[in-house]
């Protein structure tokens, strides 16, 4: 097929921002089309099938607007959608049209990261479930022990903006303590949700300076870059014009408020309906 488009990035709500702030670092010359699906937001308690179906619907969407690689900024629904959407749902469709994830990318790096061979891992609670960080990292790093601890309280405290509260502090604080009691060996705690690295400043206070906390936002940009490096007839499928457009299945009065503030910059979004 012979059109070019935007890079779509998705998430059910803001926490994509954090993945996306990383790619314009990085990839700055390219159209992107972010899409938030903060009305039906957090995924992270929801079934499987639900997140799946949410996760078609949105990529549909994205391809509609001309999005010729989609970016599930979203670990939810990297765990519980993306291999059915490229192993079952796309297959057979548009055979240059793709949909990535983020956590193959975060389980190639962060193996290399621990010193103590204990990595832990925070995320939602379908994340967790999933085991994927767990099944992907045993491919990449079999010598790694991965502690998992699910936080349901964190995606919904953020969507709502009340994560600096003392009750929202004091929530992050107990799921830390959770974590590190489950072994004494993590010297590396993954935020495997993109939204948490809206909280990474109290995350960092709350375990001291003998652990380091990972984002994942500029491992999933750097090896999206060298995805693009190595793929001429991806890279000949994105438009260049240094443009991003914002869109949220929520009030879009709402998402500017908050994507301001996380972005640091001014954001107009346009509420659209999947
Ligand atoms: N940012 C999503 C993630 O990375 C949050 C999922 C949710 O909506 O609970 O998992």
């Amino acid at each position: 097929m012979n059109t070019i488009g935007p890079i779509g990035v998705f998430d059910s709500g803001y926490g994509g921002l954090t993945i996306l702030q990383e790619f314009l670092k990085v990839l700055p010359e390219y159209d992107y089309i972010y899409l938030g699906d903060n009305a039906r937001a957090p995924y992270g308690n929801r079934s499987f099938e639900v997140v799946h179906d949410f996760t078609l619907e949105a990529v549909r969407f994205l391809q509609k607007k001309g999005c010729r690689l989609v970016i599930l900024a979203c670990n939810t629904s990297s765990a519980k959608a993306l291999r059915t959407l490229q192993q079952i749902d796309l297959l057979n469709e548009d055979p240059d049209f793709r949909v990535l994830g983020v956590i193959r990318p975060s389980t190639e790096t962060i193996g290399a990261m621990s010193k103590s061979n204990c990595i832990g891992i925070l995320g939602t609670q379908g994340t967790v479930q999933s085991s994927s960080y767990k099944i992907e990292l045993e491919k990449f790093s079999p010598n790694i022990k991965v502690v998992q601890h699910a936080c349901p309280m964190w995606v919904p405290l953020i969507e709502s903006n009340k994560h600096h509260t003392d009750i929202g502090e004091k929530v992050i604080e107990n799921d830390i303590k959770e974590l590190l009691e489950k072994d004494a060996a993590i010297d590396t705690i993954l935020l495997a949700c993109t939204h948490y690295p809206l909280v990474i400043e109290h995350v960092k206070k709350s375990v001291g300076n003998h652990i380091q906390v990972v984002s994942q936002g500029p491992i999933v940009a750097n090896k999206l870059k060298d995805y693009l490096s190595r793929n001429e007839f991806m890279r000949a499928q994105i438009s260049k014009g240094n443009t991003c457009h914002f869109m949220t299945t929520e009030n879009a009065a709402v998402f500017d408020t908050s994507a301001t503030q996380f972005l640091a910059k001014q954001i107009r979004s346009i509420q659209v309906s999947l």
